[in-house]
């Protein structure tokens, strides 16, 4: 699981986060969410270690892999399906070392964990999860140097998702993928098989791809078991139950907020709507 205990920190002065503490469960998807500049990209830095925290602390499992997509794939002559396959850097290992190896007894245990890792189905995987982001197989024969930043930004995420870190942090994929490659991702993270933490505006996302909500809010993290329109409705709730009597002229019971809220017809796609 992954611990956030009483965390504080600011930039330049301004706290984003004051003794804010939440818990994931190992496995959960989850969308974090709250509005911009309240510091989610900031959190997920801090996850990383890439920020020191001023108080409190993060938590993760010891040998626990966090992925995620810092920036594009670097512009050079190495092709899409290598540069994936580079990703999973415990098979590049061991593939180079296959290649090499002389002793009779590392060639076997090679060839064991080689086979443990599923190695040989990786070029499949890494083909099949270009694909669905949007290249082709003559595509992914090409080179990096071949695409613009928002598509080398695909390659990176292509080559995190087969990566498979143990927790797997997304800032706004959405951004950089077309509605075709977001419907996949959202495909993809439903069948992630470990932890995944995904900032995103997008509703239909959210409503498809986590069953928790991590709510950044006043400088705190609250945890929402569900999906996004769930916490929505929570949150309307809590709101209603908050609000002063006088703001409720219209509606005798603080439960009309609830109501009003509630369930409104869905537009069709592609209208997809911001959350947050
Ligand atoms: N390198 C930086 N220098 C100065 N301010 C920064 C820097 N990075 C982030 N901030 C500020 O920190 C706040 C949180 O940023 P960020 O974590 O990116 O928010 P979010 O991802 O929720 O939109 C913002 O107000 C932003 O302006
Ligand atoms: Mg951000």
């Amino acid at each position: 699981m992954l611990k956030i205990s009483n965390i504080n920190y600011s930039v330049e002065g301004r706290p984003l986060f004051e003794e804010a503490t939440a818990t994931i469960p190992t496995g959960h998807k989850v969308g974090l969410i709250g509005r911009n500049g309240a510091g989610k990209t900031t959190l997920f830095k801090l996850i990383r270690g890439e920020l020191v925290l001023e108080g409190g602390s993060i938590t993760l499992p010891s040998r626990a892999r966090i992925g995620g997509v810092a920036q594009e794939v670097p512009s050079n002559d190495v092709s899409l399906i290598d540069t994936v396959l580079a990703a999973d850097k415990e098979r590049a290992a061991l593939m180079a070392e296959a290649e090499t190896a002389t002793d009779p007894h590392r060639i076997a245990e090679v060839q064991t964990r080689l086979s443990d890792i599923d190695a040989w189905s990786a070029e499949a995987r890494a083909a099949s999860i270009l694909k669905g982001l949007g290249f082709d197989q003559p595509d992914q024969l090409k080179p990096c140097s071949a695409y613009s930043g928002g598509w080398r930004m695909r390659v990176a995420l292509a080559a995190v998702l087969f990566s498979q870190p143990d927790y797997l942090l997304l800032d706004e994929p959405t951004n950089y993928l077309d509605l075709e490659g977001a419907l996949w991702l959202e495909n993809y993270l439903v069948k992630y098989p470990h932890t995944v933490l995904i900032i995103s505006h997008d509703r239909e996302l959210l409503n498809r791809s986590v069953g928790a909500i991590l709510h950044l809010d006043d400088r705190k993290l609250a945890y929402y078991t569900g999906t996004y329109d769930q916490f929505a409705a929570q949150r309307a709730a809590q709101r209603a139950v908050q609000a002063p009597p006088q703001r409720n002229r219209n509606c005798t019971a603080p439960i009309c907020k609830v109501l009003s809220t509630g369930s409104r017809p869905r537009p069709a796609r592609p209208n997809r709507r911001r959350a947050g």
